[in-house]
């Protein structure tokens, strides 16, 4: 099976512009004061695990490490293992210490257009109270906290103060439903949930405590809930439910609460946080991910890749802290490097199309990292919108989630950055916790679409299905050759899952399995491909076909579901779904009035982002003779192209009559 048959077509348009189209060498003013240089490569080329330590040297130790890395049991990484630090230390009170507590740490803007400016040490005060306030709650080391919340400042002080007590966050993105939030509660038996009354959203008050009150309620799964608190933010000022003796207002503890708090160290292998990621089965996975390590590459990389100078720069990274990114960039890389952040609370076009431009106006924002499904969805608004503004403070501009394509990197290079600011598309995962691909600005070359190089301490390369690298010009499967410390320890409670999906492939050559089609070109430039398993990527956000197929047939009137991912103008891809209907359910409704109760309950059931754009009702799936669907022909149908060999089907008819009925 080859990856050009499997990687989803939405890349097709990588190839609008030929590879060697057009270069951006980094101006030579840039250069000059840019954190990273091109002796970095040979740096970590030299002695590569000297380089990682010589970055984790840049953390404060409690008790310095003297090993770097322990790979004696592979996949189970532990890097610096014997040092200890505080996360929270590391990204409030040193600064502090060292002079900078009056620098703002966050400047937060509300969608509604409130403001508030917080400072290093307002932060570090604010985050030591609810240190106390967990640990009155008997929440200390290695206990799992749930945040559920929107983009306020207490989102980021509440994953400090976890960490700073030794304690596990996992944070569920606000737009998950009750019934994903029930599931993340019930894997990390979590003890605590931090939630708010609601947050604001397209202009209205979006609830959240009602979500958290329907998953603890909710008896589904039949076991009691281990959550013994839920500590409430005010925020949307709506009406919410109580339940005495578990429930509890942030602002009445905190204020109760002692501003002392001493951060304890804890070795550098103390779980940081769990995230849940799609796999390709119907349950998410919980990626574990660590201190000592996980803190020394997102500094790392927050620093080289932004080329962030914490003393001048402003810096905004525009994703939510539910994902990967909003951990490590903007939670724990800035913070670690004493950066000043925007932070915004609401939709990009609240209440005007032009709402991301007048914050980069206001703030004077000189670092900007953001997604292609955004970029490309202000395109299609025109330049119009963003030249009623003053960028001229963009000094560098980051990409993540997906390829970028050529076509939206000269938008965003000539009309966001004046043709000035570098662009770093950047290439990582939720598994790899920080960025592993990505040109370094001041220092590499870069050309529209590719995303470039490894980063200096990182092994990538491009192999076929046996392990044996393609070469340049080929593509083929993307593995990471060697650990990195950033790299995910495991599944939660899963660790014979982690085992199979990402190192099981590989094995024999001890490589991590990305799940990412890729190709070096012909200078080596890495071009990444997307996926090759059945994830699709959805505004740079990671769903499983399996997980909205089995919200489909939750329903009553499915009797069975097929789910693909197709390609999407904007979003990257955009599911769409093949569903064939009970009988009875079709002979008293619409098959329109039943596509539309459906896209709605998938949203109910996992939340909006997973809604399908399509749902078609068919009469059949095409299967092969062992009963597997065939999700490349409904791809092919779903994104209105001729329909692909169908010589395994177990019977060829049945794409014909699919075709004819969707089109
Ligand atoms: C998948 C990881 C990393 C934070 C956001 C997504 C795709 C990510 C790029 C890029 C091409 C990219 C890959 C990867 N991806 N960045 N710059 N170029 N593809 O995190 O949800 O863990 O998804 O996103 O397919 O495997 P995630």
């Amino acid at each position: 099976m080859g990856t050009s048959e499997t990687a989803p077509s939405s890349t097709g348009r990588i190839d609008r512009l030929p590879a060697s189209a057009q270069r951006f060498a980094p101006s030579a003013d840039f250069t000059a004061n840019a954190v990273a240089h091109a002796d970095l490569y040979a740096k970590a080329e030299a002695n590569r695990e000297g380089f990682w330590a010589d970055q984790a040297r840049e953390l404060h130790w409690h008790k310095p490490f003297t090993e770097v890395l322990d790979w004696s049991t592979p996949p189970f990484a532990r890097w610096f293992a014997d040092g200890e630090l505080n996360v929270a230390y590391n990204c409030l009170d040193r600064h502090v210490l060292a002079g900078n507590g009056d620098r703002a740490a966050l400047l937060w803007e509300g969608e509604p257009g409130d403001e508030r400016r917080i400072t290093y040490a307002e932060l570090t005060d604010e985050v030591k109270r609810l240190a106390n306030v967990l640990e009155g709650l008997g929440i200390g080391h290695g206990d799992r906290v749930v945040i559920y919340l929107p983009m306020i400042p207490e989102a980021i002080s509440a994953m400090l103060a976890v960490a700073r007590v030794g304690a596990i966050h996992s944070v569920v993105f606000g737009g998950f439903a009750a019934d994903s939030l029930r599931a993340r509660i019930d894997d990390a038996a979590a003890k605590l949930v931090i939630t708010a009354d609601g947050g604001y959203r397209k202009g209205k008050v979006s609830p959240l405590k009602p979500a958290v009150d329907q998953a603890l309620s909710d008896s589904g799964s039949g076991a009691q809930t281990s959550v013994e608190h839920v500590l409430v933010v005010r925020r949307g000022g709506n009406d919410v439910g109580w339940v005495e003796g578990r429930d509890l207002w942030w602002h009445d503890t905190i204020t109760q609460a002692s501003p002392e708090h001493r951060a304890q160290p804890f070795p550098a292998e103390n779980p940081l946080f769990i995230l849940y990621t799609s796999g390709t089965t119907g349950k998410p996975k919980g990626i574990l991910h660590t201190s000592g390590g996980y803190l020394t590459q997102v500094a790392f990389t927050n620093r080289a890749v932004h080329d962030l100078h914490p003393d001048t720069d402003v810096y905004w990274c525009t994703a939510d802290i539910g994902w990967i990114t909003g951990h490590s960039y903007v939670a724990y890389g800035p913070l670690a490097n004493g950066a000043t952040q925007v932070l915004y609370e609401g939709t990009p076009d609240t209440p005007h199309p032009g709402r991301w431009w007048e914050i980069v106006e206001k703030y004077r924002v000189s670092v900007l990292y953001t997604a292609p499904t955004a970029i490309r969805s202000f395109m299609k608004l025109g330049r119009a919108i963003p030249n009623r503004f003053d960028l001229s403070s963009l000094r560098v501009l980051g990409s993540v989630g997906e390829p970028i394509n050529p076509e939206a990197w000269i938008w965003y290079h000539e009309v966001i950055g004046d043709t000035k600011a570098p662009i770093v598309d950047t290439w990582w995962q939720t598994e790899t916790g920080a960025v592993m691909i990505s040109p370094l600005p001041g220092v590499t070359e870069t050309k529209p679409g590719s995303a470039q190089v490894p980063l200096p301490g990182i092994s990538i390369d491009v192999v076929d299905q046996s392990g044996a690298p393609v070469g340049n010009g080929n593509g083929g499967l993307l593995v990471i050759t060697a650990p990195w410390p950033s790299m995910l320890r495991g599944i939660w409670g899963d660790p014979q899952r982690f085992v199979e999906t990402y190192w099981e492939k590989f094995r024999a050559q001890g490589y991590y399995f990305a799940g990412d089609g890729a190709r070096f070109d012909e200078d080596g430039d890495l071009w990444l491909l997307g996926r090759v398993d059945d994830v699709m990527n959805v505004s740079g956000h990671r769903l499983s076909t399996a997980e909205i197929e089995s919200a489909l047939v939750a329903h009553e009137a499915t009797a069975e579901a097929a789910v693909v991912g197709a390609s999407d103008e904007t979003t990257g891809q955009a599911v769409a779904a093949f569903v064939i209907l009970k009988q009875s359910y079709l002979a008293e409704h619409s098959a329109e009035g039943l596509a539309q109760q459906l896209r709605l309950w998938v949203g109910e059931q996992i939340g909006p982002i997973a809604r399908p754009r399509d749902v078609y009702i068919v009469s059949e799936l095409p299967k092969t003779r062992s009963g597997k669907i065939m999700r490349r022909l409904l791809r092919d149908v779903a994104e209105g192209r001729e329909v692909g060999d169908t010589t395994t089907l177990a019977d060829a008819s049945v794409m014909t009559v699919i075709a004819a009925n969707v089109r």
